[in-house]
């Protein structure tokens, strides 16, 4: 079975019955995959890209259990370790294992600029978030795009779905 499938169908079951979170991850997953398709990405970085989007907020389980918040920094700390056996029974080595990780743990460090596959994760991840509310009604879009979009693709997408709301 195509392994970045595999993802998906454990990260659903993990998530299950809370279908927003569901439907939050597919929808990262969804643009991430369109921006990386227009970036050009090997197909073996299109795969930890997809699976890094499908898995970004694997950790909110694990953050409201312990620390009674679904904040960032603690999805980012409990990320990594709800995902590591889910991308091991999808057949994800080692050192995929490692990237993916990596990404999910840094998704809301929008410092690090570097790491092209970790931009389109928080690219395709503020596209979402602006569109369900979290940033609420006035938003500054422009200073987002402009501070946050690193990749050619994702301010493409950014201008024609944010600036003709
Ligand atoms: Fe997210």
């Amino acid at each position: 079975m195509d392994r970045v499938l595999n993802v998906l169908k454990l990260m659903t079951d993990y998530n299950a019955p809370d279908i927003r979170r569901i439907n939050h991850a597919l929808k990262v997953y969804g643009f991430a995959g369109y921006i990386a398709y227009g970036e050009n990405l090997s197909s073996y970085e299109m795969c930890i890209v997809q699976s890094a989007a499908l898995l970004h907020d694997i950790g909110i389980h694990e953050a409201e259990r312990i620390y009674n918040s679904a904040a960032g920094i603690y999805q980012e700390k409990l990320g990594p370790s709800s995902a590591k056996p889910i991308l091991e029974k999808s057949g994800f080595n080692n050192d995929e294992i490692e990237k993916i990780n990596y990404i999910i743990a840094h998704h809301h460090t929008y410092n690090i600029k570097d790491n092209k596959l970790l931009r389109i994760i928080i690219e395709a991840d503020l596209i979402v978030n602006i569109d369900e509310g979290e940033f609420g009604n006035n938003a500054d879009l422009e200073h987002i795009k402009n501070e946050n979009f690193t990749t050619e693709t994702g301010k493409k997408l950014f201008e024609n779905i944010m600036f003709n709301k």
